[in-house]
């Protein structure tokens, strides 16, 4: 659908060609002087200078032809040459009307001529490991990249990519031995079935693996030992994969309860083992091709270019001891996605620290042939989650804060909120914080620009005040209220269409803003930014607010204002409700 502002802009496009001038100086943008006037146009003094006159009388001549047009209802032409303008209620209305019968809103989504497949890389959990508020930033944005890819009518898949291979798995599994050295694991004359149980849980696996990582720092015997025991696994040693399998199972079941808390959902559990076969065969081809060297014992890909203004080193590809590296396997899950999926682009979501790190693999994997230029491969690196003191989130004795416990934490006191001071019994609380809850957490992370720092701050996060998700949802709880007692009075909201009416600012603000709404997510889409989401959220819910302190709505006499009223309210709704489905959460129904 047209935007809005292109709209306007044909309007005056069409003006300034009828007095004799480029029509592409009649370019519309939001007023920068809200309190003049809502959009201005500034072609007149571009035009200044192509047309050898003073931009007032251009602007003059344009304003003189704009003025009787039913678009505007205000057209003011400002030394030294800008047109201010105002659009007519009526007008507005027609494009909201058009925007609300829209199933997107107005949004141009992709259709079978043009729709592309997006593999979304946003998991990275190490198996073994519990997730720590680390992976909260690439669970919760890549969940929201995700979901506004789909909501753009392309396919997606998002993919976890475990960490489930290297020396991290050779570790537990030394550990488990030196505990449990009698278990048939160990028998290397065992060739019957092993056990279906598992002989750990996930708490004991959360306690081997740190032991086991910190020992193995000081311990050079077992260093050597769990190395011993990674090349057995991955050399396919029977009782060794059959714990493998054991730890996966075990770790992958508590992992998707974490996932599922966070609402948070992958198409494909694969992890870096998944790759290990394709591994050889890949690096046998980088060599024939010619492309990888011995370097100092290594085998490298040199990535540098003529044109880089910064150093990249060449990519690793096997150790001097011939072992893989992080590369390899980023390298060959490039190689079997592209052959598996056939994705348009790839996009990856770790810390920004990674940020060389992929900008080597992407240009070994380009010149390597392992992917053809037509595949977008997208690094997006966000920042840390901060404590109150800017530094690192940590528990209050200095640990890496478990995501579990952080949610928990938030639920909690969420849960007393809602609880105290409302009607609502405790498991609808319960239900009802969890949902604000989520709300908090992810709304906290998302209105911040994916690569900047940000601090965790619980209290201001769970605020039903500012720029949070909790107002948001306290907002769109309020629509909804409103709603439903204009629908209990017997009114029947879906017949309710927006009508044109006498100046309203408050109203009208809020239609300004609803008007932008596709433009906002076309360009949240093109730059992969949940923040925009947000951003717009929060402006619209205030101006929304406005509209609503301002306006009677249940009590309005005239009752054809009263429809206009609740179709604006519908829409506002609906929109809010698409932005935060986006985002990766939901609105209870009261709150
Ligand atoms: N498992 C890795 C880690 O903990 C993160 C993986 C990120 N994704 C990727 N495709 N490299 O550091």
């Amino acid at each position: 659908m047209e935007k809005f502002l292109e709209k306007l802009s044909k309007e005056v496009a069409e003006a300034f060609k009828k007095a004799g001038y480029d029509e592409n100086l009649g370019k519309v943008g939001i007023s920068n002087r809200p309190d003049l006037c809502e959009y201005q146009c500034n072609g007149a003094m571009s035009g200044a200078k192509i047309y050898k006159k003073a931009p007032i009388m251009i602007a003059n001549e344009v304003g003189e032809l704009l003025k009787d047009s039913a678009s505007f209802s205000k057209v003011e032409v400002c030394p030294p040459g800008f047109i201010n303008l105002n659009v007519s209620d009526a007008f507005l209305t027609d494009y909201i009307c058009e925007v609300a019968l829209d199933k997107k809103f107005g949004v141009d989504v992709a259709d079978d001529s043009n729709k592309k497949r997006y593999i979304i890389d946003y998991g990275g959990p190490n198996v073994a490991k519990p997730l720590h508020v680390g992976h909260l930033r690439s669970a919760v944005i890549g969940e929201s990249i995700k979901r506004i890819i789909r909501y753009m009518g392309h396919e997606a898949i998002g993919d976890i990519h475990l960490g489930d291979w290297g020396l991290q798995m050779g570790l537990v599994i030394a550990a488990f031995k030196e505990s449990h050295p009698d278990l048939v694991y160990f028998d290397d004359t065992f060739t019957g079935e092993y056990p279906k149980e598992a002989p750990f849980t996930v708490s004991d696996l959360e306690e081997i693996y740190p032991k086991a990582s910190a020992r193995s720092k000081e311990d050079e015997a077992f260093k050597d030992e769990a190395m011993a025991c990674t090349k057995k696994l991955q050399d396919g040693v029977r009782g060794y994969r059959a714990l493998w399998h054991h730890i996966i199972d075990v770790s992958v079941t508590d992992l998707k309860r974490n996932y599922d808390n966070l609402n948070v959902e992958f198409d494909l559990w694969k992890g870096e083992s998944d790759v290990h076969d394709v591994i050889p065969g890949m690096v046998e081809e980088m060599k024939a091709g010619g492309f990888a060297h011995i370097s100092e014992g290594a085998l490298v890909v040199d990535v540098a270019r003529e044109d880089d203004t910064k150093e990249i080193p060449p990519c690793m590809i096997l150790k001097s001891d011939g072992a893989s590296l992080y590369n390899t396997t980023d390298l060959a899950t490039i190689k079997v996605r592209v052959k598996d999926y056939n994705p348009d682009a790839i996009i990856y979501l770790t810390d920004k620290r990674q940020e060389l790190y992929f900008e080597q693999v992407f240009r070994c994997a380009r010149k390597t042939g392992l992917v053809s230029d037509n595949v977008t491969l997208t690094h997006i690196g966000f920042g840390t989650v901060n404590g109150k003191d800017g530094k690192p989130f940590k528990t209050r004795d200095g640990g890496v804060m478990r995501l579990e416990y952080l949610i928990k934490d938030i639920n909690d006191k969420m849960y007393e909120k809602i609880l105290s001071g409302r009607e609502v019994s405790e498991e609808e609380a319960k239900e009802i914080s969890s949902t604000v809850a989520l709300s908090a957490i992810k709304y906290g992370d998302l209105s911040n620009q994916a690569g900047k720092d940000y601090i965790f701050d619980t209290e201001r996060f769970m605020s039903f005040e500012g720029d949070t998700g909790p107002y948001l949802l306290y907002t769109m709880v309020r629509i909804k209220s409103i709603l439903r007692k204009f629908a209990e009075a017997g009114g029947d909201i879906d017949s309710c269409k927006i009508m044109s009416t006498k100046e309203n600012e408050s109203k009208k603000n809020l239609l300004r803003k609803l008007a932008t709404y596709n433009e906002m997510m076309e360009g949240a889409f093109a730059e992969l930014a949940p923040h925009k989401i947000c951003a717009y959220l929060y402006e619209t819910a205030n101006l929304f607010n406005s509209f609503y302190h301002e306006t009677k709505i249940l009590s309005e006499e005239d009752e054809e204002l009263k429809k206009t009223y609740i179709a604006i309210l519908k829409l506002t709704l609906s929109i809010c409700e698409d932005c935060i489905s986006c985002l990766g959460f939901e609105a209870p129904d009261k709150m």
